[in-house]
């Protein structure tokens, strides 16, 4: 993936940088990004919206990864993001993110949060039910404001994923039902509200997602709605397709490149827009998972071992289910390898358990390995989304620190979280039974 390589160590290098000598001068667990694979994804999105000229925004999903450095990131490669919470407006803030290129998201945003962004200027809220209509033109009033927004549409449509991250589909709890007609009910009760600045429809049919007919259908659905709305004299400036283009985590997922996915997008809403009769509007995606998944690596160090003759072998390393859930969630895949050998021959199947205090704790079942020792540095790859932005502190194990690599460079972006931080929020005060 992206600039990993072996180096003359024979050591696994990312963005020119030891992967051993990294674990040594940040300890582990540690997540490292590859910031020229993130760039590079960036530009491979824009380069397929230019190609095709048409008008685009590519927003990234920052609940796949946020931080101050990521946000920083993303604003110098000119690309906005969708955040879904006061804490990463917060975080975009802090990072003096250009909020106005900013979707809000979400299907119980609180007034509280609708304030903040309102008064943090984000640039689009993306509406998803009754209740937050209401909630937000209060906001606007209040503030004397009006706001950008976009309609989110539940299209009715089930894209082949896992139960728990498919949005799209009809019972679902996000978004205006397309069906019922809840969402040309949605659209009139916006466009009778003055603050309120109705751009056009979002829908997001859900997450690794590895074939385009999905987005077909999607973007044919919301055309259709764009077309009844539009003998009311509505025209729609922003047609928001969502993210969910897939990755490869492991050699048995066949993914399309993730411009292939946008090309098909673009070719399918010229052509329905074009039969429709109507202009075509801006296009919008975000990707989420795409965008970082590959340029995230875990170093995790290997430590105890527990061999079951002829039933497994148990190898435990000093993350897990704290930094990332997904394999215990999700029943997730992933691949690693040996950092400091990661050509080495497996001599052995082994399978990768984490530090925490439960038996679903297992990063990987059955991985392939040349011999490991305690000491040994594991490389688990394509863990740059949903990893570090789902951690938690359960046994309370510290999250890992973060570092950004490029052109033989590191860079702490998210320091190691130390006991203390943990304890920070605890009273401790005199014992007392209440
Ligand atoms: N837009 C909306 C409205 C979304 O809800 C999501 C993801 C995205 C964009 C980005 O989707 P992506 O391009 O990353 O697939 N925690 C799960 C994934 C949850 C996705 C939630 N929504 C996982 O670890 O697989």
């Amino acid at each position: 993936y992206g600039t990993q390589t072996t180096n003359q160590a024979g050591h696994l290098s990312i963005g020119g940088v030891d992967t051993i000598e990294l674990a040594h001068e940040y300890g582990t667990p540690l997540m490292v990004y590859d910031v020229a694979l993130i760039k590079q994804r960036i530009a491979g999105f824009k380069q397929v919206f230019e190609e095709a000229g048409v008008a685009y925004k590519v927003t990234y999903a920052s609940k796949a990864f946020a931080a101050i450095a990521m946000y920083q990131l993303l604003a110098a490669q000119g690309v906005g993001c969708d955040v879904v919470s006061g804490g990463e407006i917060y975080t975009a803030q802090q990072a003096g993110f250009p909020l106005a290129t900013a979707s809000f998201h979400g299907n119980n945003k609180s007034a509280a949060e609708l304030d903040y962004a309102v008064t943090a200027g984000v640039g689009t809220i993306v509406l998803d039910n009754f209740h937050e209509i209401d909630l937000l033109d209060q906001v606007l009033q209040e503030h004397d404001q009006k706001i950008d927004v976009l309609l989110r549409i539940a299209p009715g449509i089930s894209a082949h994923t896992h139960e728990y991250i498919m949005t799209g589909q009809e019972d679902s709890k996000f978004g205006f039902d397309l069906k019922s007609g809840q969402a040309t009910q949605a659209f009139e009760k916006v466009q009778a509200l003055p603050r309120l600045n109705l751009r056009g429809v979002h829908c997001h049919i859900g997450s690794q997602i590895f074939e385009t007919k999905g987005f077909e259908m999607a973007a044919k659905a919301m055309i259709d709605l764009l077309a009844q709305w539009a003998k009311t004299g509505f025209t729609a400036e922003v047609l928001n397709l969502g993210g969910g283009f897939g990755v490869r985590y492991t050699a048995a997922d066949q993914p399309l490149a993730p411009q292939e996915y946008v090309r098909d997008i673009i070719a399918i809403v010229k052509k329905e827009a074009t039969t429709a009769n109507l202009p075509l509007p801006e296009i919008w995606i975000e990707p989420g998972r795409s965008m970082v998944a590959e340029a995230g690596t875990s170093l995790y160090t290997v430590g105890s071992r527990k061999d079951l003759p002829g039933i497994r072998s148990y190898v435990a390393v000093d993350g897990g289910m704290g930094d990332n859930i997904r394999p215990a969630l999700y029943e997730a895949k992933y691949n690693a390898v040996l950092a400091n050998d990661p050509d080495g021959a497996a001599v052995e199947t082994v399978s990768i358990a984490g530090k925490y205090c439960e038996s679903g704790d297992m990063l990987i079942w059955d991985l392939p390995l040349p011999q490991s020792q305690p000491g040994d540095v594991l490389a688990m790859f394509v863990t740059g989304a949903y990893g570090y932005s789902m951690a938690s502190n359960y046994n309370r194990n510290p999250r890992p620190a973060v570092v950004f690599v490029e052109n033989g460079q590191s860079r702490l972006i998210i320091k190691r979280e130390t006991y203390a931080d943990m304890a920070h929020l605890d009273l401790n005060e005199s014992p007392s039974h209440l």
